[in-house]
């Protein structure tokens, strides 16, 4: 009995083949598909059949009915276009249909624009990972237990000495562990902290930079982050170091530029002050240097920690960071 739903399927498909017009394939549709065609009739003596094979010839059946209808259909057309003496074939100069173009994400078109600054500067990409121990994001970093400076940077913990990640700063005594000065990387990547308002998201991307040698001073901090400022929005923004207060350097400074909406003017976005606070940075302290086997005495070194997302929004003029991550692209595709 299943062989003949397969004899249904092979002459039906042939005699459609053969068909040339429209009237023959009429035929065809009731012989098969009509209330007493073939296919109608097999499925009504379904229950003649024993109890095991049923459930898979109603199924078998099933699907061959919309095999077929679809196949009559698609005849029925073809038929029809070739009928028709004003149908020219398939217009092959017709346009193609726009494939729609996508882009890089804002943040990840930003870091790349920040990253190639500092690598025509001299600076390698160091990689470090986001799922980060306690001692490399606190305590290497001079941020023992309990110190109040923990407070700021609450986080996600995968278990009591296992963190997301608060900052790129672990990233620093990482590369130091593995290779002797001269030091010269930055790293990007996600950073998260227990924080979510208009300004901030738990999870945020920032970018370290490093550079650690012989006789390196407060004055090639000034001079690397003026350049890369200047480059990165433009040569008249001007710059001022703020004293600060990081365990990881001393003395430690944060950045502010010139704002870049009133020019200084004073105005919402910089709370009427005319100055934007764009990095930390520091020197090196020397705590950091001994947990990683440096010689204090023979190398100092610098470093500084930039949010991607807030020079993302003083460079396009985006009021609110969520936009970044609401997936909506009516926002991402204007990058
Ligand atoms: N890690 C600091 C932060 O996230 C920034 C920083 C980096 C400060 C490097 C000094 C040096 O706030």
């Amino acid at each position: 009995m299943q062989n003949s739903i397969f004899d249904i399927e092979k002459q039906a498909f042939e005699s459609i083949e053969k068909a040339s017009d429209p009237d023959q394939l009429e035929k065809l549709s009731i012989k098969y598909l009509g209330r007493k065609g073939e296919l109608t009739k097999f499925l009504r003596n379904i229950s003649c059949l024993p109890v095991d094979e049923r459930p898979g010839a109603g199924k078998n059946a099933n699907i061959l009915k919309g095999k077929l209808e679809k196949a009559f259909k698609t005849a029925f057309l073809k038929l029809e276009a070739i009928n028709d003496k004003n149908f020219a074939g398939i217009d092959v100069t017709l346009p193609g249909r726009p494939v729609p173009r996508g882009s890089l994400h804002p943040i990840t078109q930003v870091a790349k624009e920040i990253s190639d600054i500092f690598l025509r500067l001299g600076f390698n990409i160091a990689e470090s990972p986001e799922v980060e121990t306690d001692y490399y994001n606190f305590e290497a970093l001079n941020i023992p237990k309990y110190h109040p400076a923990r407070d700021m940077q609450d986080t996600f913990y995968v278990s009591e000495n296992i963190v997301l990640r608060t900052h790129t700063s672990p990233s620093q005594p990482r590369v130091m562990e593995s290779c002797k000065p001269p030091v010269r990387i930055i790293s990007p990547g996600k950073v998260f902290r227990c924080d979510s308002d208009i300004t901030h998201t738990p999870m945020f991307y920032q970018i370290e930079g490093l550079m650690v040698d012989e006789n390196i001073s407060f004055g090639d901090l000034k001079g690397i982050l003026t350049t890369f400022v200047h480059q990165f929005f433009d040569k008249d923004t001007s710059l001022r170091f703020r004293p600060s207060f990081f365990p990881f350097t001393e003395p430690s400074a944060e950045v502010d530029i010139r704002c870049v909406m009133c020019k200084g003017k004073g105005c919402r976005i910089c709370s009427k002050t005319g100055w934007l606070e764009v990095l930390g940075s520091g020197m090196v302290h020397p705590a950091v240097f001994e947990n990683v086997g440096y010689d204090t005495d023979k190398y100092t070194g610098f470093a500084f920690g930039i949010g991607i997302e807030r020079m993302a929004m003083l460079k396009y003029g985006i009021d609110d960071i969520r936009k970044f991550y609401e997936n909506d692209v009516r926002f991402l595709g204007q990058f």
